[in-house]
């Protein structure tokens, strides 16, 4: 490997779900930059569906990934002699899917003898803020709201996450693709809510925030769950269908899109307070959506909580997030993964350190 610690560069893939991505990310100095970047979403084909069918998934990242892989070394200038390690998403995700990425990064990594790296999915959203012009220095606390997760973790140091609240049924994004489908929006439901939720009335609908019990009483003050708002939501449709008038769907997307980001803000900002962090950053899909993040600047800066969102390109599901997260890996002196290593559909964050051991532990 040409050594050179402080102008490393990733080749990056990511297929963990619906998205086919390829990017080449160089770290310059303090800075990342994202040399070149390709990505070939899947949604239309699995809108049909309604959700995220795996095989047909997986059949296409087959199809996709070497003609994206060329497009995105064309683009850049230096080619794979360029790259220093090769990069891929091997946790958590569909197994079919992760496979495509891991099986061509490795042998692209044996072929070209350079490093092979596997990335856990979840540390890539983490990392995508670092790919952002001012990256937050730890410790902090990340608001983690994608498809599959909503977590709150807390960030001691760079690759060291503590989590400190979670959903304990739907993720935010989930909740988003859910809602939508039963007010006959297409998949993703994240940004066609945010379309119409603009023409809406926020404040129409009360809906619930989804506070979740202790078994001996009171509450878990940084937890989530968003399967009662979801229930809500589908009473107040049939209730209004029995009117037999067009369904309001302006005002209740905007009531919903409200509500989740309310609850977003106000959990968020109360951990961040009781733990006493004074940097709070956003991550992951749902961190895309326009109300939300008005939402959470200006409760953070009415706080004094400094706010870091990650750029809106790298929220959703991306490469360039994969070859971020391999950078501080190699910054942290990791050298590679081994060439053995498999895929985890559902490794956690606080074992992504387990992608890195040798032998491999799957
Ligand atoms: O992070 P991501 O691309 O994939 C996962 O790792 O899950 O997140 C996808 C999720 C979907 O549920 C989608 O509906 C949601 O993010 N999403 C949004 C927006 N854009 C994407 N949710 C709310 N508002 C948006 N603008
Ligand atoms: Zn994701």
């Amino acid at each position: 490997m040409r050594y050179n610690p402080l102008k490393q560069t990733v080749l990056a893939l990511e297929t963990s779900c619906d998205e086919s991505a390829v990017a080449v990310v160089r770290r310059n100095g303090k800075k990342l930059d994202l040399l070149a970047s390709g990505i070939a979403s899947q949604v239309e084909e699995h809108s049909k569906w309604g959700g995220v069918v795996p095989e047909i998934a997986s059949r296409m990242h087959l199809e996709v990934l070497p003609s994206l892989l060329e497009n995105v070394l064309d683009k850049f200038e230096e080619g794979i002699e360029g790259i220093d390690a090769i990069a891929a998403t091997v946790a958590p995700g569909l197994s079919g899917a992760l496979l495509v990425g891991s099986v061509t990064a490795r042998t692209l990594s044996s072929l070209h003898q350079v490093p092979f790296l596997g990335v856990h999915h979840l540390e890539g959203h983490l990392a995508s803020v670092a790919l952002s012009d001012d990256p937050p220095k730890t410790p902090y606390l990340v608001l983690l709201i994608s498809g599959g997760h909503t977590e709150l973790i807390h960030v001691e140091k760079a690759c060291l996450y503590r989590r400190l609240g979670r959903s304990h049924d739907d993720a935010a994004g989930e909740a988003f693709d859910k809602v939508a489908r039963l007010l006959g929006l297409a998949y993703p439901g994240g940004p066609a809510i945010q379309r119409l939720a603009e023409f809406g009335d926020p404040l129409r609908f009360s809906l619930p925030k989804g506070r979740v019990s202790k078994p001996g009483g009171g509450f878990y003050p940084y937890d989530f769950s968003f399967s009662g708002l979801k229930t809500a939501m589908l009473r107040k449709v049939e209730d209004l269908k029995l009117l037999k008038e067009p369904l309001p769907v302006n005002d209740l997307a905007a009531s919903f899109e409200n509500v989740v980001a309310e609850v977003l803000v106000q959990r968020s900002l109360h951990c961040a307070k009781e733990e006493g962090l004074k940097r709070l950053v956003m991550v992951g899909g749902v961190a895309a959506n326009k109300r939300l993040r008005e939402m959470m600047s200006h409760a953070a800066s009415k706080a004094s909580i400094e706010l870091h969102i990650a750029p809106k390109a790298f929220c959703t599901d991306n490469a360039a997030m994969i070859g971020a997260a391999a950078l501080m890996r190699l910054e942290l002196g990791v050298t590679s993964s081994s060439c053995e290593l498999g895929v985890a559909p559902r490794l956690s964050l606080e074992n992504s350190q387990m992608l890195y051991e040798s032998p491999p532990p799957f």
